[in-house]
């Protein structure tokens, strides 16, 4: 598959999610956007830069099986809920240091509100 056919396909992900989410989930798709580049959460992704988000919310840090985690990432100890959620995101460089997720952050707290939602809601 081209890189391409892959973006689009992506695209027509998020756009089947938006339609079969309720109401309110559609702004987290949106910030999920800024994810998309590099992560999916079908629970088989293929090869992408991020692990897959597939059941994020409870699972623990580094655990997709055959995903080339950071050592930091690995052996952070880390298990995903929405209050880890929300602090890794805020700033995932300070929360995990060397990790390797090349991403700043979301900024404001209500999209990361939209965005944990999101992942939650998300088909499984
Ligand atoms: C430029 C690519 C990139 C972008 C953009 C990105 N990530 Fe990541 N993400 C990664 C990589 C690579 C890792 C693995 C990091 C490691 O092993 O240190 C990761 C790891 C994670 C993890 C830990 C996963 C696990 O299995 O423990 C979460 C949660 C996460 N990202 C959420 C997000 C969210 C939500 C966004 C959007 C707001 C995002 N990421 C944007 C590349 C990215």
């Amino acid at each position: 598959m081209t890189c391409g056919a892959a973006g689009r396909a992506a695209l027509l992900t998020a756009a089947l999610l938006a339609a079969a989410l309720p109401a309110g989930a559609a702004e987290g798709t949106a910030v999920f956007r800024l994810c998309m580049a590099c992560h999916a959460i079908a629970r088989d992704t293929g090869q992408m830069t991020g692990p897959s988000l597939w059941a994020i919310v409870g699972r623990p840090a580094g655990s997709v099986p055959g995903f080339a985690y950071s050592p930091a990432m690995r052996h952070s100890g880390i298990v995903w809920d929405e209050d880890t959620l929300d602090r890794f995101l805020a700033d995932p460089r300070r929360v995990v240091p060397a990790n390797r997720m090349a991403f700043p952050g979301v900024r404001r707290a209500e999209d990361r509100r939209a965005l944990i939602d999101f992942l939650k809601q998300a088909p499984r």
